[in-house]
């Protein structure tokens, strides 16, 4: 039997301490995206970084899907998605990536799926945005 040893475990202690500016900071932000086609339409849905694959996910009619994540120290941090729907095979976008969204999305990045393309949430100012539009069949 290893018996704790309290000198051990306070050098472990500020050894953590020590390295916690490391690790992710700060700033989580919660990702959503919301079935928005009407008509009964279901959408499908798979979304991951370099590091989380958040699976396949079928999203029903005014449904959503969200996930939490922290951006990393780096200024990398990316999620891309890809969604199919009736009109649309697969369609790839991307639902967080630090450039473009660091300040648009501080801490909520939210998506409406609708019939005539995706619009996001400027979280800066409250305003919904047209961002993606559907290419041409
Ligand atoms: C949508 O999905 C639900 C459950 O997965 C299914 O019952 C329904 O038939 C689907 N709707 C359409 C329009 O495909
Ligand atoms: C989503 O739907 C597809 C086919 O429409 C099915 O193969 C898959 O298992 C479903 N996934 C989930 C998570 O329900």
């Amino acid at each position: 039997m290893i018996k704790p040893n309290g000198a051990l475990v306070l050098m472990m202690v500020m050894i953590i301490i020590a390295w916690s500016p490391v690790l992710p900071v700060s700033a989580n932000v919660q990702a959503s995206i919301t079935n928005k086609l009407g008509g009964g339409k279901n959408l499908s849905l798979h979304c991951q970084s370099k590091d989380d694959d958040l699976g396949q996910q079928n999203i029903s009619n005014d449904a959503s899907f969200s996930w939490e994540f922290s951006v990393n120290p780096w200024g990398t941090t990316l999620f891309f998605c890809v969604l199919g729907w009736e009109s649309v095979g697969n369609y790839e976008f991307d639902a967080y990536s630090f450039a473009r969204d660091r300040v648009r999305c501080e801490n909520r990045c939210a998506w409406l799926v609708s019939a005539e393309g995706i619009y996001g949430l400027n979280d800066q100012t409250g305003f919904w945005e047209y961002v993606y539009s559907w290419p041409a069949p």
